[in-house]
């Protein structure tokens, strides 16, 4: 059987501070990750397995220690939601400046659009081709982001869609999927880092 594999990135600069997007690089510690990621795939030996990656600096350098030969292909529709006007800032910043943002974000999580940036709903549609070719290929190792891979998994586990923007994936970890007939296995793997 073919499988799956998701994570985020390793933990950026952004991720440090609490802030929202942006293309900061890894810390030493997602750096940690991305070596320890390259020794799980040198181990698990995985068939023909190919490797689909944001654009985002972060998401980059947590790939790239994998072997050269799985070919590793870079996929806009990959990048984290847009954030908009709150791409850079903190939560506490978001509700400070932007008090009624952060209410009607509360109140529909999934339909919510950051003022010039997405929805969960609007990624879920440009995630569309994605998930086609996921169903399609044998193995893959996709490397994105929290938000892009709540949509993901909620695909795949088939979760109601106000469920899908509170699935929890934390940093550091590696989900492996398993199609089967009428469900996915799924193993998930944890670092302490
Ligand atoms: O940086 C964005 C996170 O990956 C998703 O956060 O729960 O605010 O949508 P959220």
């Amino acid at each position: 059987p073919r499988s799956i594999y998701l994570t985020r990135h390793g933990q950026s600069e952004y991720n440090s501070m609490g802030r929202l997007g942006g293309d900061s690089p890894l810390t030493s510690d997602g750096r940690k990750y991305a070596l320890a990621l390259a020794e799980f795939f040198e181990e698990e030996e995985v068939p023909g397995l190919r490797v689909w990656c944001s654009q985002k600096v972060r998401a980059a350098q947590t790939s790239q220690h994998l072997k050269p030969d799985f070919h590793t292909e870079y996929w806009k529709a990959l990048d984290e939601i847009d954030a908009g006007i709150c791409e850079g800032l903190t939560y506490d910043d978001i509700q400070q400046r932007y008090p009624k943002q952060s209410e009607d974000r509360a109140h529909d999580k999934y339909h919510y659009r950051y003022p010039s940036g997405e929805s969960y709903e609007d990624v879920v549609s440009r995630l569309e081709p994605v998930i086609m070719e996921l169903e399609r290929q044998a193995n893959v190792l996709v490397v994105s982001h929290q938000a892009v891979l709540r949509c993901i998994l909620a695909y795949f586990y088939d979760r109601p869609l106000p469920e899908l923007p509170y699935i929890d994936i934390p940093l550091h970890s590696l989900v492996k999927l398993t199609p089967r007939a009428y469900h996915c296995d799924s193993t998930i793997y944890s670092y302490d880092i």
